[in-house]
């Protein structure tokens, strides 16, 4: 390759790294000033090239890092973080420019390491938030498993069924949050599985049967009007099965803290189409929330929903195994007294 084009191409690339560069050599001139240096100290490239470090560069850690590699062959590639400007952290690697034993100068990289650091920060919060939600299920478990063990209590059927049925509901509670996290990590392309026709009617029953004691515990009425005879869809079933556990879970969830409550399945052909909407009269979700709720691990902080417990990862689950079987998923809410998911696939034929 002609050593010009070489050149270029170097360039291009060191003016469009992430990160910042600057190159001196051994007297400290300036080389390479790259545009994310720019953008770090505000000086422009030609401003910056042939001026001493010392005089655009005005912090002295960094300063005497670069000129030791500089100037003493000895020092080897150094790798350090530094906090800049008071609060941001930047990991520098400054490598020296050696060619047949001479030293030519040095190079410094510097990348701002503030999106890493805030990353983790969220990440341990989460880690943190989901111990407490695995926690507190536990913990009522064994605190009504403990007591059902006492003799008093176990000998008292009507007792023993209470106690029993809200085991199985924190149980299942948390089996949802695990599969959640489960669901979140795999990375599986249902497309390239078999899809066949399903029926959405049968995946209905099936999901509605499963919220049924929990409804009836928390006083919510789930009127269903779905035609048995609506199209099928091309789907796997326990997929689609998923998609409206999910929906209802949260519609249980967010209704079941109020008094009482109303859950409404509704399904209606829709040309091509197979439309379902499913009503809650819940606490319903905040309009600055709503564009947020298909994100992974968002939850909504404020109010009566911070209470309840939750992964923040079921919608973002449901809207992938909706969109992988070429649906499409929206929600709209008024706060404080409904939540309506609309749920669109293409029908098949059967
Ligand atoms: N039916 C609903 N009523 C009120 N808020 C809801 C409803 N469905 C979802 N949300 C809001 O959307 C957020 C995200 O839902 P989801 O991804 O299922 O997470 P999770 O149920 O684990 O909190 C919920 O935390 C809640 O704030
Ligand atoms: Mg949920």
């Amino acid at each position: 390759m002609a050593r010009r084009t070489e050149t270029c191409f170097q360039e291009v690339i060191i003016e469009n790294l992430d990160d910042a560069c600057i190159a001196v050599d051994k007297n400290g001139n300036i080389k390479i000033f790259n545009s994310m240096a720019t953008a770090m100290f505000g000086i422009s490239t030609e401003e910056a090239i042939n001026k001493k470090i010392w005089d655009v560069v005005k912090i002295k850690e960094l300063n005497n890092l670069i000129m030791d590699s500089a100037r003493n062959i000895s020092k080897s590639k150094i790798e350090k973080i530094v906090i800049i400007g008071q609060t941001t952290p930047y990991l520098i690697k400054i490598f020296q420019a050696l060619k047949e034993d001479k030293l030519y100068g040095s190079i410094a990289i510097l990348r701002n390491l503030s999106e890493y650091a805030k990353i983790e920060k969220a990440l341990s919060n989460y880690v943190g938030n989901l111990s407490h939600e695995l926690k507190a299920p536990l913990t009522a478990i064994k605190g009504y498993v403990e007591t059902l063990l006492e003799e008093s209590y176990f000998s008292n059927p009507e007792i023993s069924r209470k106690f029993l049925q809200i085991i199985n509901d924190e149980t299942n509670r948390m089996t949802r949050m695990i599969v959640d996290l489960l669901d979140a990590t795999r990375n599986e392309n249902i497309k390239e599985n078999n899809l066949s026709l399903v029926s959405p009617y049968k995946a209905i029953i099936q999901s509605v049967k499963l919220f049924e004691g929990l409804a009836k515990q928390k006083n919510i009425e789930i009127e269903m009007d779905v035609p048995e005879n609506i199209s099928f869809i091309m789907a796997r079933e326990d997929y689609l099965r998923q998609i409206f556990v999910n929906i209802l879970d949260n519609a249980i969830k967010f209704t079941g803290i109020k008094k009482s409550g109303h859950i409404k399945i509704l399904g209606i052909p829709d040309g091509k189409k197979v439309k379902f909407i499913i009503t809650d009269t819940g606490i319903g979700i905040p309009e600055n929330s709503i564009p947020f709720v298909f994100d992974r691990f968002y939850r909504v902080k404020d109010g009566e929903a911070s209470s309840l417990g939750g992964t923040g990862l079921g919608l973002s689950i449901t809207k992938k195994l909706v969109e992988d079987i070429s649906g499409t998923i929206d929600i709209s809410s008024k706060l404080g007294e409904w939540t309506k998911v609309t749920v669109s696939f293409p029908a098949g034929v059967h």
